[in-house]
């Protein structure tokens, strides 16, 4: 009886050890997975899907505008080319390297625009499906203290796989911005 008893107990010993032993390799096993899809999860994240806009400037455009796109944008809807005359033809959309928060804290726009803005504008010419004109007005003390020291350019391409090249800069374009000197050359509020 008591020999039973004993057999009986080193064997429940034994199951007890197997299942514990089993439990613990399960567990490790759970945990290596988890562990995989954590890593697969953070790789997903860290990996760059598709980025939508390039981060390089377009060719032929100075550095300091890559990315543009994903800049403040002033106007809400794209400007269709004016009547009678437009001297940036085009289909067109202007931002700002500002956040919204920095050029209208209270909901209202300020003026003048602080040294440093980069204002661009883009424009699809008629019938044509990628941009070809860049004009940019960069704010930098101290350069045109006349034309609050907006420096202007101009840059064209015509065709999507060109490099843009400068075209047109200074008093061509300031001469006509001044109309709306009052609200800092720029035609184009925040809408
Ligand atoms: C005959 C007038 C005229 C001339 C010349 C002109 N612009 Fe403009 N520009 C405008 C108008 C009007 C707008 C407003 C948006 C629109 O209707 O295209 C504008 C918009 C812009 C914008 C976007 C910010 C804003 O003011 O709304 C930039 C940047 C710009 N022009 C740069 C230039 C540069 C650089 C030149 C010179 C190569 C130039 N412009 C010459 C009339 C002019």
């Amino acid at each position: 009886m008591k020999t039973q008893t004993r057999n009986l107990l080193s064997s429940l010993a034994i199951i007890l050890i197997t299942c514990l032993f089993f439990a613990s390799c399960v567990e490790k096993q759970l945990e290596e997975i988890i562990e995989q899809q954590d890593e697969e999860k953070t790789m997903d994240t860290v990996e760059p899907s598709q980025p939508e806009e390039p981060v390089t400037a377009l060719p032929g455009l100075p550095a300091d505008v890559a990315g543009y796109t994903q800049w403040l944008k002033l106007n809400a809807e794209p400007i269709p080319p004016a009547p009678g005359g437009d001297p940036h033809n085009g289909t067109k959309n202007v931002y700002v390297n500002k956040t919204r928060e920095d050029i209208a804290p209270n909901g209202e726009q300020q003026f003048p625009y602080p040294d440093g803005s980069i204002v661009i504008k883009e424009a699809y010419r008629p019938g044509k499906d990628y941009v070809g004109l860049i004009a940019i007005m960069r704010k930098k003390a101290g350069v045109d203290p006349d034309h609050n020291d907006w420096e202007f350019t101009e840059y064209l391409r015509d065709a999507p796989d060109a490099a843009f090249s400068l075209k047109f800069q200074g008093g061509i374009c300031w001469g006509c911005h001044a109309r709306v000197e009052d609200i800092d050359y720029v035609f184009t509020e925040l809408e």
